[in-house]
């Protein structure tokens, strides 16, 4: 990223809001349940899953993360009834990780036993890294309790992920979002893509289930190359983007007959998730200065 987009990506929690709002709402379907199932028959319209994440990270009490956990059920009964081919997202913060474990385990089992009577499936997150250790114990907890329709995010950022996936099922590959020490963490853009690729294949000779959560085109035509030299089943596999991000991208992957899923957040909680998306756009500078320009015009 360029050294003013650096500078911009700093000052973006100093932005007012409703600018943040404006320039991120590319990124997420709208406040309502309404508009998340409103866009998610959209894109299955065009041959494309979905997973959807109600926007819920910023909770601070158990009757929110209980609230958060039955919207998820509303959105399961929501693409049940309407026969959507969608899935769900979930962040065990929004169901009480830093508040009381037993609350968020009860939470995120509720989740998935109603996902499972529906024939959904639910992806926990993955978050900083201070929740990777719980967050993983969770996973295998249900799973070795039977869960089987539960999967789990990996970070290739991080150095421990290529031990991390040892044995897990079925896993979303992404880099990573959150900012971590380089102690724990590759930060050179070239370490951490080599890290994904070398994590794919890992999980791929391992038979995981793979979620390929990636726009960078290096990564997809290595994800490519990977499945097809290992001769991967095209249902073991999929790739997954962000809603608003690469369309056409996911359109030629779809052509091409790979599962491809998109990740469609809504809520009202919208400002965390938009000021990440928005540091990660390379031409948020742009964006940025067009608007500031555009306000000063109009003045
Ligand atoms: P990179 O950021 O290098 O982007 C590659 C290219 O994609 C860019 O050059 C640009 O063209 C385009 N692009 C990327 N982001 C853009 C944006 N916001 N706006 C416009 N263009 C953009 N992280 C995490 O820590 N925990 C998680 O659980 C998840 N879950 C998750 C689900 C799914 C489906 C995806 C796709 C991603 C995640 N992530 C995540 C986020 C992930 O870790 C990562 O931060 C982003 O996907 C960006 O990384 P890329 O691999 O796309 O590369």
């Amino acid at each position: 990223m360029a050294l003013l987009d650096r500078a911009i990506v700093r000052l973006l929690p100093a932005v007012p809001k409703p600018i943040v709002q404006r320039l991120s709402s590319r990124y997420i379907a709208g406040p309502d349940i309404d508009d998340a199932i409103r866009v998610v028959k959209r894109l299955n319209a065009k041959g494309k899953l979905a997973t959807v994440d109600v926007l819920g990270e910023e909770i601070s009490s158990a009757d929110e993360a209980r609230a958060l956990a039955g919207q998820y059920d509303d959105v399961l009964a929501r693409i049940d009834d309407e026969g959507l081919d969608a899935n769900i997202s979930v962040k065990l913060t929004g169901f009480g990780l830093e508040l009381d474990a037993d609350l968020c385990r009860e939470n995120l089992e509720a989740v998935v036993l109603d996902a499972a009577a529906r024939g959904s499936f639910v992806r926990i997150d993955m978050e900083d890294s201070s929740t990777t250790d719980r967050t993983l114990a969770l996973y295998r907890e249900l799973r070795g309790a039977g869960h089987q329709n539960l999967g789990v995010v990996l970070q290739a950022y991080l150095r421990r992920t290529i031990d991390d996936l040892r044995g897990l099922e079925n896993v979303r590959l992404c880099k990573g979002i959150y900012v971590e020490p380089s102690e724990i963490a590759y930060r050179e853009y070239d370490a951490v893509r080599a890290n994904f690729v070398r994590c794919l294949e890992a999980l791929v000779e391992q038979g995981s289930y793979v979620g390929i959560a990636t726009h960078d085109e290096h990564l997809i035509v290595e994800a490519l190359r990977i499945i097809s030299e290992a001769g991967v089943a095209r249902d073991r596999y999929e790739f997954q983007m962000l809603l608003g991000v690469r369309p056409d991208r996911a359109d030629e992957l779809v052509a091409q007959g790979h599962e491809l899923r998109v990740y469609v957040p809504y809520g009202t909680q919208w400002y965390e998730y938009s000021v990440r998306r928005l540091q990660e756009n390379p031409k948020i500078a742009g964006y940025v200065a067009g608007d500031t320009v555009r306000r000063v015009l109009r003045r």
